[in-house]
């Protein structure tokens, strides 16, 4: 039996994840809503550049909750960190497993005032909540960890990422969620207040209390010293222009402190331009594991050579995340799950059935 889902949200990520969902033989596409107006009423395999479905987009929640599914992928823009939970609840309650690219990975770290509601929707519909994606979800929660297995102590893990967000389309995300453009002189990114970090902050601190509570320990308090870089010229994209001067890339970083020491760095550097990077071509991913052995790994992702699309290899990573992660969160009893440590790409998906809890 195929799993049934709902894409939510189709910008680039989303797109990507209906596009794997429409090929993959152990998926079946049950609905897909979206935000925009011109979107609704479409084909999704218009939508993802695949032959019709028969599914057709749509504005209305209640149609979309009303559908017959196993899973909802959550793909929307993020605002302030947690600003979906009322979208959230409201899928879980009824009845449907709900994955989202945007957090969640460790939601133990909140308070239960923040997650007492989402657990009661869990409760209510008997499904399941889990995060995934690339980051939130695998660099530091999975990887990393896993790069720790060769060490007997462990002093120190940084995780730096590298991503090019020039070809984002997306004004509002691009500007209003990442602070591209936005006057360096006027904004403090460490004023946990500035629109950005409100974003950012709470969604990576998670990350990082994540790899902490699979390596033993617990944060005691995370600390930024995030970095915002001016553009050498005016640069013309696809999402707007940046004019010189403003922010053409932004280094967060995010530090978890535990027993008075930095024990855990999350670097992400996001650019549009490369004048600010040490290394013109980063990799995607580094991560340096400080301990007894070091452990360094650089990872790149890399499209199909049959693919010609013009998706990314990091957004079919994305969608590859998600995919394998259907059957885990199906099989969870329900309330709010933290990824195993490994969701590897099987081969018997349509038959593989991961043990519960
Ligand atoms: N975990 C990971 O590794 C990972 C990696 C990349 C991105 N992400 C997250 O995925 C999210 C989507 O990224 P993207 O690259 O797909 O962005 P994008 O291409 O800019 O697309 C924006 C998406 O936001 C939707 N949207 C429009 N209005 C919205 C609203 N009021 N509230 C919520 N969503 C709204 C759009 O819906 P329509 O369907 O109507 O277009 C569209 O799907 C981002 O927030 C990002 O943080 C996570």
């Amino acid at each position: 039996m195929a799993y049934r889902v709902i894409q939510w949200a189709t910008g680039a990520m989303g797109k990507a994840v209906l596009r794997t969902v429409i090929d993959h033989p152990g998926v079946e596409l049950a609905g897909v809503y979206v935000y925009s107006d011109a979107k609704a009423g479409r084909d999704a395999g218009e939508l993802a550049g695949r032959p019709p479905t028969g599914v057709l987009a749509t504005r209305d929640v209640d149609e979309i909750l009303a559908l017959d599914a196993d899973v909802v992928v959550h793909a929307g823009r993020i605002g302030p960190y947690g600003c979906h939970d009322e979208d959230f609840a409201r899928i879980l309650a009824a009845g449907k497993n709900l994955i989202t690219i945007n957090g969640y990975s460790h939601p133990a770290y909140w308070p239960q005032t923040r997650t007492q509601k989402l657990r009661d929707a869990c409760e209510a519909g008997g499904a399941t909540l889990l995060g995934a994606g690339l980051n939130p979800g695998f660099v530091a929660e999975q990887l990393a960890a896993v790069a720790s297995g060769v060490c007997a102590s462990v002093d120190h893990i940084q995780i730096t990422e590298a991503a090019d967000a020039s070809q984002v389309r997306d004004p509002r995300y691009l500007f209003e969620t990442l602070g591209f453009g936005a006057d360096p002189a006027a904004c403090d990114p460490n004023d946990p207040s500035w629109g950005p970090s409100v974003s950012l902050n709470g969604m990576y601190e998670e990350t990082l209390a994540a790899l902490a509570c699979r390596l033993g320990f617990a944060l005691d308090q995370v600390e930024t010293d995030h970095v915002l870089h001016p553009a050498p010229a005016d640069l013309e994209l696809p999402a707007g222009v940046i004019t010189a001067g403003t922010v053409s890339h932004a280094n967060w970083r995010w530090h978890g402190i535990a027993g008075g020491r930095r024990r855990l760095t999350m670097s992400i550097h996001w650019y549009v331009e490369t004048s600010h990077l040490d290394d013109p071509h980063p990799p995607l991913w580094a991560v340096a594991v400080t301990g007894h052995p070091g452990v360094n790994l650089t990872v790149d992702l890399v499209k199909h050579p049959d693919d010609k699309s013009r998706m990314s290899a990091e957004q079919y990573a994305v969608a590859g995340q998600v995919i394998n992660a259907i059957p885990y969160v199906v099989a969870a009893p329900p309330g709010l799950l933290t990824r195993p440590i490994a969701t590897p790409a099987r081969d018997d998906y349509v038959t593989f059935t991961p043990p519960a809890g």
